[in-house]
Order: C-alpha cells, then structure tokens, then sequence
C-alpha cells in the first residue's frame, strides 16, 4: 500500500467510526426484516390455534395419521408468518417428547418446479444430492426412502403455491401418497398457502377434493389491527420514545386500504431510515410522508428481483413505453420496438416474439404485475394491449434499472 491509499483507507475507516458514533433510533433494525417471525402475532391467535388443532393428532399419534391444510389470503396478512411460526412450536413440542418430527417450508416462487421442490426438501436432510439430473418420479422415491428408513415424520409447507409451474402433478402425488398408504405407517403432511382457491380447479377431482379442507382463510388487517401489529414490533425494534402513538396511528391508516402489515412495517422501517439519516432521534410524520413516497404497496421488491433478466428488460420497456405514451394501454408491437432498444442499451440479445409473448402473460398471471387485453378490430387486425394500473410507474422505473444495473 502507498501513502496515499495508507491514508484514504484511514479516512474511509474514519468516516465508517463517526457515522458508528451518530445517536441511532433503532435497537434493532432486523426485528423489521420481512424474514423475522415475531414470537407474538397479534390478531392471527385464532388462526394459530386452528392449525395447532388440526395436527395435534400428529403429535398424539405419531406416525399415524396425516393432514392436509390450505391457507388463503391476500398479500401481507401474516400466512407464511403463522405457518413458520406454528412450525417453530412443531419442532419444540416433538423435540421435547423425542418425535422424529421435522418441518420444512419450502417457497414456490423460489423453488418454481416439481424437481426443485423435492430437491429443497431433500437437501434438508442431506447436504448434497448427485448432480445427475433425475426426474421428479426419481426424487420423490428417494424422498420416501429417506423418511421410511430413517422414520421421520415431515410436516411439508408449499408457501406461494400461485407461482409454481406446474402444481399438479406434485399435489397429486403428494397426497395420493398419504392417502393409498392408510393403514401402514404415514410419514408426510402438507400445509398449502396460496393467495386464493383459484389453483383448486386445476386440479383433478380427487385431489381438489382432498385438499379443500380444511381451509384457513386470512383477512385483510384493518387499521385498527395493524396498529397493534406496529405497536408491538416497535418495542423490539426502536428504542423507546422514539415512534409516537400518532405515527403508528398514520402509519396503520395509510396502509389499512390495503390491509398489508408488510407494506405497514416496510412503511416503520423507511420511516425510521430516514429519521436516522437527519440525525433525528423521533420520527415525524414528514418522515413516514417521506417514506411513503419511496415505496409502494404493489412493487414487491422480492417478486421483482425474481423475475428473470429478460422478464425485467420487458417490463422496463412497458413501463417506459406506457410513461412516454401518457396512455392506459401500450400496444404489444410498441413494446417490443422499446424492447429491442433497451436490449441494446443493457447488451442483451433480444429473444423472439413467441418468448415474449409467454413472458408477458408470465408478468400478467404468475405475478399479477400487468393486465392485458385484446383490442377492437383496427387497421392491423387485432392486437394485445397491455397495462399497469396499480403501481406507480416512475417507481417501477427506478426499481428494475437498479436490478438490472446490478446484476
Ligand atoms: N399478526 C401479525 N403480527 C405480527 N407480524 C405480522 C402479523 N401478520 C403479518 N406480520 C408480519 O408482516 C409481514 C408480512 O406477513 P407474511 O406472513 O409474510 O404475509 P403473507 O405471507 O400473507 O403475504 C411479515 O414481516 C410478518 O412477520
Ligand atoms: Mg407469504
């Protein structure tokens, strides 16, 4: 090292000590993570009992019964939360009366296909599996192997059933497996959480019948119960006196239009960034008008970082297509005029209008991100026209050219 960089590296340490020694409003930040399952869940003890309930006969007789459990519900209200947080409990209570019980939670917008499914599940036994590509029938044999030799008994979660490719073919295996096996030794449950029961019609009528119920359905949280929500994270991530009753209060009524806690939390955390950045030790409710103005209910950060490098490339060129038209819809062959320019601009090479055309009704049914339509009858004959309704565009702008630059 020279002189120079001897020097800058001690500024830049310098630099990192003094903003270390800045007052902060947060005890702990990451208790407003959106992977923190709190151990109080306001407003969801009902819920929480009623699955307690149905798998106690797992605990009571165990190897000997299954069960099957939907969970339904918009975005935000708390079902990966009660079924990670009954699964925690599941762990101790088995734990604590020596049951091999395991449970597993598996997130199908991550894990989108049959195999990767199966592969996540296994890998939680075993660190590593061969790298020969087998096919799903090939995993799910080694998966019963595993849990008949080994007598473990797993409760199996599909969180996000709504993105997965295919849902058939593994809820139909998974649960023809606990049922043909009735009488012998059962070694499998399923928790299923989708935002509704629309996946349910995919399905033959054995299997949809099987798992219909019982059904746990989630509500939207008012104002009212959000604000508890708030008010309880608060404790475990502000220092006190930091987050007045008034803001919670803001806080839970803008985000009760969409009964979202993530939004509302996302919202507290945002809010408490940018107090600290002002060296504030109180958050006002410029703060959270502030925070409110950089985040959107209906721009989810994950769903967006998931999308594939192509899929995001299009959906900037709609976004950039619908802001320069100042229109509700953009016509399918605009967008991909603008496609093309941004492949250029990004150095991608542009795939077909077949690949493009899967990939917006990708956009439009697996991630609920556009809408399209078909057109009257013009010039052209008739086309696709494509809109954005729910998310500010400027916003989504700004969210996918930053993925896009970073990946
Ligand atoms: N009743 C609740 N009490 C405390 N936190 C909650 C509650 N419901 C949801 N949350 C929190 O809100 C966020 C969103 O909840 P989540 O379970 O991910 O919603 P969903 O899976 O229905 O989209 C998570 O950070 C979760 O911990
Ligand atoms: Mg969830």
């Amino acid at each position: 090292m020279n002189e120079r960089t001897t020097s800058s590296h001690i500024e830049s340490t310098n630099l990192f000590e003094k903003e270390l020694e800045k007052p902060t409003i947060f005890k702990d930040e990451s208790k407003l993570s959106i992977n923190y399952i709190p151990s109080i869940l306001p407003h969801r003890e009902n819920e929480l009992k009623n699955l307690i309930n149905e798998f106690r006969v797992i605990i009571e007789h165990p190897m000997k019964a299954n069960r099957k459990v939907l969970i339904t519900g918009p975005v935000g209200t708390g079902k990966t939360a009660i079924a990670k947080s009954f699964g925690q409990m599941l762990k101790s209570v088995a734990k604590k009366r020596n049951l091999n019980i395991y449970y597993h939670h598996v997130n199908c917008r991550r894990n989108r296909t049959y195999s990767l499914i199966l592969k996540n599940i296994i890998l939680s036994f075993y660190s590593a599996i061969p790298s020969r590509g087998y096919s799903p029938e090939e995993l799910l044999d080694i998966l019963k192997d595993i849990l008949i030799k080994e007598k473990k008994y797993i409760v199996l979660t599909l969180d996000e059933l709504d993105y997965m490719v295919d849902k058939s073919p593994i809820l139909y295996d998974l649960t023809r497996l606990m049922d043909e096996e009735f009488n012998s030794d059962q070694y499998i449950s399923l928790i299923i959480i989708a935002r509704n029961t629309s996946f349910l019609h995919l399905l033959d009528k054995s299997t949809r019948s099987t798992l219909q119920n019982p059904c746990i359905t989630m509500k939207k949280y008012t104002a009212e119960q959000l604000f508890d929500i708030l008010a309880e994270r608060c404790k475990e991530a502000f220092y006190s006196g930091t987050v007045s009753k008034e803001i919670l209060e803001q806080i839970a009524e803008t985000s009760a239009e969409f009964g979202d806690a993530r939004y509302a939390l996302e919202l507290l955390r945002v809010a408490g960034g940018v107090a600290n950045k002002e060296c504030n030790l109180k958050i006002s409710p410029e703060h959270v008008r502030i925070a409110q103005s950089n985040i959107h209910p209906m721009i989810k950060r994950e769903i967006l970082r998931d999308l594939t490098y192509n899929q995001k490339i299009l959906l900037l060129a709609i976004v950039r297509k619908l802001k320069k038209e100042e229109t509700v819809y953009v016509e399918i062959s605009d967008v991909e005029d603008q496609y093309a320019i941004i492949c250029e601009e990004f150095n991608f090479k542009a795939t077909q209008h077949t690949t493009n055309w899967n990939n917006i009704k990708d956009l439009e049914t697996t991630f609920g991100i556009i809408k399209t339509k078909v057109s009257g009858k013009n010039k052209r004959g008739r086309s696709t026209l494509i809109s954005i309704n729910d998310a500010p565009l400027e916003l989504l702008e700004e969210e996918l050219t930053q993925l896009l630059e970073q990946s």
